[in-house]
């Protein structure tokens, strides 16, 4: 009667804590997080904005609560994220005119706030996501203030000055939509890239934000391959699945939150979800954990990107609001039919 224990011999199963819980007292060990995962993301409390909101003002209460639940939990912290374009104040990549900074001072700027972070959980963080999302779709690097102030190094920086700060902890590049062919063509070269310059990648997070939808399921086996032919295993770290229909466009790479504020807010199942969605959850869930055990050699956790429906970011997007029944536990805490079609499965 956990999912942990279930998966014990396989991969890790993490979910991601919200503030919420972190500032509340530790768990009880017969709640769902201690009961359920041995793997702890914070869902915001180690981003940028979180732990260096000014300059020089580090704030690690929430991060030091995080490390607390998960050994209270008998569970690894996975520590997320170093470098990212969002959740990022934007006093990281100006002057005091406002003006931006330069490389150097950028670098300095990343090197300052890794070894201050990253040195600080020193041995209590297993692994890091050292850059969120820095592809785009088609497989190209992203245009962000990092790249274009630092420029296509800054990615190689990073992963130097995480390794430096925790020279025993993991390395991770993390980002969705990695079900799409170019974008994990876009990844595997990123890896390979590294690898030429001494830098391991551990893993690669699939971010695994999906929907009943989408993706396929062979789609998602052929970009695991991908990414394990190119010499490096593969963490699924923000797993939900939406219920709710999206537009057209929402997997073409448009910008959905943009196409979709433009429609009414379209919220179905606000009194709950039917039987048939419940079960077309449950068969989505059960075949992408049956995937995920079938290279349960290179796959070293899967994450859930929360524990209860109600705590899902997925009620809040692509659109603000909506009701979402994105996870394994519903809103009171109860096994969903999705639940039981992951714990039977191994
Ligand atoms: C989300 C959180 O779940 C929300 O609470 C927050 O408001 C925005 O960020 N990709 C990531 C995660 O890497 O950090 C994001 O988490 C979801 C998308």
């Amino acid at each position: 009667n956990s999912l942990a224990n279930a998966y014990e011999g396989k991969f890790l199963v993490g979910t991601a804590v919200k503030s919420g819980t972190l500032k509340s007292p530790l768990p009880a060990k017969n709640t769902p997080e201690c009961r359920d995962f041995n793997a702890f993301t914070a869902e915001n409390a180690m981003k940028w904005q979180h732990i260096q909101p000014e300059p020089g003002v580090f704030s690690f209460a929430m991060a030091d609560q995080l490390i607390r639940i998960a050994e209270h939990c008998n569970g690894k912290v996975i520590g997320h994220t170093l470098v990212w374009h969002q959740q990022t104040p934007d006093w990281v990549f100006t002057d005091d005119a406002g003006e931006e900074v330069s490389r150097e001072v950028l670098l300095a700027r990343m090197k300052a706030h890794i070894y201050t972070l990253v040195g600080r959980y020193k041995g209590q963080v297993a692994g890091w996501d050292v850059v969120n999302e820095a592809l785009n779709d088609d497989g190209s690097l992203r245009d962000t203030p990092w790249r274009r102030i630092i420029g296509d190094d800054y990615i190689e920086y990073a992963f130097k000055y995480a390794r430096q700060a925790d020279p025993s902890a993991e390395l991770y590049y993390n980002d969705y939509n990695l079900y799409k062919p170019q974008k994990v063509a876009g990844a595997v070269r990123l890896v390979k890239q590294l690898a030429s310059k001494g830098i391991k990648v551990h893993a690669v997070g699939m971010q695994g934000h999906y929907s009943l939808f989408y993706p396929a399921i062979s789609d998602v086996e052929q970009s695991i391959t991908a990414l394990i032919n190119a010499g490096t295993n593969v963490a699924i770290t923000e797993l939900d699945v939406t219920v709710l229909p999206l537009p057209e466009n929402a997997h073409t790479g448009a910008d959905i939150t943009q196409s979709f504020t433009a429609h009414p807010v379209y919220d179905p199942y606000v009194d709950g979800l039917p039987e048939k969605q419940q079960q077309d959850l449950a068969g989505k869930y059960e075949s992408l954990f049956a995937l995920f055990l079938k290279h349960a050699g290179h796959i070293s956790r899967v994450t859930l990107w929360g524990i209860t429906d109600g705590d899902s970011w997925r009620n809040n997007w692509p659109i603000r609001g909506r009701t979402d029944y994105p996870l394994l536990l519903d809103r009171e805490g109860e096994h969903k039919a999705a639940y039981h079609a992951v714990a039977e499965l191994v």
